[in-house]
């Protein structure tokens, strides 16, 4: 079948290039011309393990192709994918603003049947209204409009597309789900097919869901951390019951992302303009910013006030394997650390380049090793894998200090003390520790 995908961020490109990898014939559109100039040269401007060679492959043997122009795309293609941004607006609802305009674009462009898909995450109810935008633009051509919400992670985005849980479809037409149901069978994953507005509303639900279990077990940590329980443990117990599962369960500094973050208060607001108060979520997010917040506060505990104190970040990303600094918790971290007078050094494996622009303060270092080299105390923000395999005691030469803060629970708890650092984590406790205990 022959596609477009209209946006070429995260979620357009890899759409656009496993489409291509499952057989099917694909237009990328984008309106940035560098973009489009990068990627006709096989490059990704986006850092997303796999993707390029699949791109690469792909442009060699012509089942992808990229342009600026939305209406070549809807002249050619039968099905067409939103994939633009729908950034939160001040009070947290989505601006669908490009969203309408590439709507408006493919219906200028349309010269017979198409089927509209929204990829991108837009509130419920979008795709009712897009139905009578086309309306209001096209006379005497059918069309429909279907949702297909993206579950894909950044970092395994590639991955994620090729062997989803499920795939969801929401559309009010026969004619519709069968296009799309035909697209995507070389999967062979469970497929969803429901309405449109349910469709929407999955991806809302899906995203607030994974946020609050990752709130819930991060408030849970905290209790560990008063009574002397460890949330490494408490996580396993909990995730062993088949009705919880054991994933979004890693206590942390919090979750960051455009996702996360983003979907949680358009939910709020979709919510609110129905007249209901999704309070639940409200907590999720403060849970989520006490994460940072406490970690700070246990980093100037440790170093008996950071003021004038070295302290090396290691990782800087909102999550490993990616260079996506968006929402990262890194950001109001270290912002922090300097407002209370610290110096801060940092290495992230690849978002050092994007941190520039939003953390300009930081020092800037080529390793792990370099950053540490006169810390009092070091941060892991990023479970990056090459941290995981960082020799501690040479680390430990390297600092002036030795406080070790864990945001990641990446090492065992006892394991650091032995080499003669001071250890916090997130929820951690362990035989011998000095206990906190308030109760
Ligand atoms: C998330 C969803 O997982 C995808 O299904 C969805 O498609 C995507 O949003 C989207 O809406 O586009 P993503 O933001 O790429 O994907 O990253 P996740 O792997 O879900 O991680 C999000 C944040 O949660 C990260 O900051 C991560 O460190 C944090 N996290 C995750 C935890 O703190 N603990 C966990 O157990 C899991």
């Amino acid at each position: 079948m022959k596609l477009a995908v209209i946006g070429c961020g995260y979620v357009g490109l890899v759409t656009g290039v496993c489409f291509a990898e499952l057989g099917h014939t694909v237009i990328g559109v984008d309106n940035d011309p560098s973009k489009i100039r990068a990627l006709r040269e096989g490059k990704s401007p986006i850092y997303e393990p796999g993707l390029e060679p699949l791109l690469a492959a792909h442009l060699r043997e012509g089942r992808i192709r990229f342009t600026e122009s939305i209406q070549e795309a809807a002249k050619e293609c039968e099905v067409l994918f939103i994939c633009v941004g729908t950034p939160p607006l001040p009070d947290g609802r989505a601006d669908l603003q490009a969203v309408e305009y590439v709507v408006s674009e493919i219906a200028e462009g349309m010269d017979s049947y198409r089927l509209i898909v929204e990829k991108s995450t837009v509130p419920v109810r979008t795709g009712r209204w897009l139905e009578d935008l086309v309306r209001s633009k096209v006379k005497n051509i059918s069309f429909d409009i279907a949702s297909n919400p993206e579950f894909l992670r950044e970092g395994s985005a590639v991955g994620d597309f090729l062997h989803p849980d499920r795939v969801v479809i929401g559309c009010n037409s026969e004619k519709a789900a069968s296009l799309l149901v035909n697209l995507y069978t070389p999967l062979n994953a469970p497929v969803l097919v429901t309405d449109l507005a349910s469709a929407e509303l999955i991806k809302h639900a899906s995203n607030s869901f994974l946020a609050m279990k990752i709130s819930y077990i991060n408030a849970v940590a905290q209790v560990c951390e008063k009574t002397g329980a460890d949330i490494n443990k408490v996580a396993v117990g909990l995730g062993l019951d088949k009705r919880i599962g054991p994933d979004f369960l890693k206590a942390g500094i919090g979750y960051g992302g455009t996702c996360f973050p983003k979907d949680l208060r358009a939910f709020v607001s979709i919510a609110e303009e129905c007249g209901l108060d999704f309070g639940l979520l409200k907590e999720v997010e403060k849970v989520n910013d006490a994460m940072w917040q406490g970690f700070v506060r246990k980093i100037d505990d440790m170093l008996g006030g950071v003021s004038g104190k070295t302290i090396a970040l290691l990782g800087l990303a909102f999550k490993p394997n990616t260079d996506d600094m968006r929402f990262a918790p890194s950001i109001p971290i270290a912002q922090t650390l300097l407002q209370m007078g610290a110096k801060v050094k940092t290495y992230d494996p690849v978002a050092m380049e994007n941190a520039k622009k939003v953390l300009p303060h930081l020092q800037y270092c080529s390793d792990a090793y370099e950053t540490v080299d006169g810390a009092d105390a070091v941060a892991i923000l990023t479970e990056w894998n090459e941290f995981k395999t960082l020799d501690l005691n040479m680390v430990k030469e390297r600092m002036k200090g030795n406080a070790f803060a864990d945001g990641r629970n990446l090492f065992a708890p006892e394991r650091i003390e032995q080499m003669g650092y001071a250890y916090v984590g997130i929820g951690r406790s362990w035989p011998g520790m000095a206990l906190p205990l308030s109760v």
